[in-house]
């Protein structure tokens, strides 16, 4: 009897699996098409850059630019050189990742060798072009540099400061911050600081390398690291209940990186400000690790080395960790962020394997990270000063020391955080 039971259950477990067998390959005899298995890969990963107004160079998003497209976009995504992602996903992952699967790089591999069929638009889902891991909302306020900048023609990196009054009447807590930069092809990067001394509202356009930089430098920003900004970079919003607070009649203060150019062109840049909505029960901080707490050894970085350098810093307070962004120059080969509790375990926070100065971004943690008092946070960085770094900006090799401009190095961890 038993026995019979048995086999009723052997059969009947052959016959599902048969049947599932017959399903899947009935699936995989009909060809990939864009609509139903590719558009939701390419919308999702590709098209929050690869859209009008964005970082991307074209645009991703109809099956005529997939399509034009499809051998470079196979290239680019069997390489993991698109969608850009630095961080180690085996160490630690993140609310804004972008990393595809091993199964939706195959998935476009096959959808091209099957010849790029673009299907029924009725399997076609929402239309809506995504713009990043956030919920759409417009800014409630924008401000933009006061006047267009001419950039030179010199075929130089320029590094400008920009003074932007805000005159707002009251101190203001904010749920993101947000650059839009108005020559897109020109502005490198950027960083926002903060300023109320008022005594820097002459430095429209000054250069860092400008003479009168001293009298600029007497006035410390308030904020050394309001946000930064590279090409792709979205938006950190701040979780519910939280802000960051920015004081009243604040001036912002514009750090801006233009590439070489041989023509000279304009740029109007805008600072966007999302307020915090609802009660403020938390205000947004930040710990700014730098080079000043590096303990193995000095901050020099001689021509021909690969130097490590392991920076500390002691918690006092048990915080919870909303982001965190990294941040070096050329010469960065290897970045790792970690917290060590009282306890000793280790808490993980970024771990970036081949340190890429073009693809700099904050890492939104998916829920916050507590790290206790006591704690001690870790960054341990290596850089590459040979001719064989390919990113070397100086050939043959220098000696090369800290500094803000991208022939000199820096070694830093922003971390955006909440008191527990
Ligand atoms: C964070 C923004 C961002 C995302 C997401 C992104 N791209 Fe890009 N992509 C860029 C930028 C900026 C460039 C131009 C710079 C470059 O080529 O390195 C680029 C360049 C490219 C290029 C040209 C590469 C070259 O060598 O000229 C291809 C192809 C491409 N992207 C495809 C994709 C695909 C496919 C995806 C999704 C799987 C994707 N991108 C996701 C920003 C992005």
């Amino acid at each position: 009897m038993r026995k019979e039971v048995l086999l009723i259950k052997l059969l009947q477990a052959i016959l599902v699996i048969a049947l599932q067998c017959n399903t899947l390959s009935a699936q995989k005899s009909e060809a990939l098409t864009f609509h139903k298995d590719i558009a939701p890969i390419i919308h999702q990963n590709c098209t929050p850059c690869h859209q009008p107004g964005k970082a991307g160079p074209f645009n991703l998003i109809t099956y005529h630019d997939v399509s034009n497209k499809a051998d470079f976009i196979v290239y680019v995504t069997k390489t993991r050189y698109m969608p850009p992602w630095q961080a180690d996903p085996s160490y630690q992952t993140y609310l804004n990742e972008r990393l595809l699967t091993s199964e939706e790089i195959a998935t476009i591999q096959t959808w091209v060798t099957q010849g790029k069929k673009e299907g029924d638009k009725k399997d076609a889902q929402s239309i809506d072009v995504p713009t990043g891991p956030y919920p759409e909302r417009k800014p409630d306020l924008s401000f933009a540099m006061r006047s267009p900048f001419m950039i030179s023609d010199a075929g130089k990196d320029d590094y400008r400061f920009f003074n932007i009054p805000t005159h707002l009447a009251e101190d203001t807590y904010l749920e993101a911050i947000e650059f839009v930069p108005g020559n897109k092809r020109l502005v490198h990067h950027s960083r926002i600081m903060t300023d109320t001394s008022h005594m820097v509202r002459h430095i429209e356009g000054l250069s860092a390398n400008d003479s009168t930089i001293w009298q600029f430098n007497k006035y410390p920003p308030l904020d050394r690291f309001l946000y930064g900004w590279v090409p792709g970079n979205f938006p950190i919003f701040f979780p519910k209940g939280t802000g960051k607070k920015i004081n009243k009649d604040v001036d912002l203060i514009l750090n801006i990186h233009y590439a070489p150019s041989s023509v000279k062109e304009e740029d109007l840049s805008v600072i966007n400000l999302y307020l915090a909505q609802g009660k403020i029960e938390k205000e947004v901080k930040t710990i700014t690790i730098t080079e000043e707490y590096i303990l193995n050894n000095r901050f020099l970085i001689p021509k021909n080395t690969k130097p490590y350098f392991e920076a500390v810093y002691l918690l006092d307070t048990t915080i919870e960790v909303i982001a965190v962004m990294p941040h070096m120059h050329y010469l960065g080969s290897s970045f790792k962020a970690y917290a060590i509790t009282p306890e000793k375990t280790e808490i993980p926070l970024i771990r970036i394997n081949k340190w890429d100065f073009n693809w700099q971004t904050s890492y939104q943690f998916k829920e916050l990270v507590q790290i206790p008092k006591g704690s001690i946070i870790k960054v341990e960085a290596s850089y590459d000063n040979t001719a064989g770094n390919p990113a070397n900006p100086t050939f043959p090799p220098r000696d090369v020391q800290y500094g803000w401009n991208t022939t000199s190095e820096m070694m830093n961890l922003v971390l955006y955080y909440i008191e527990k």
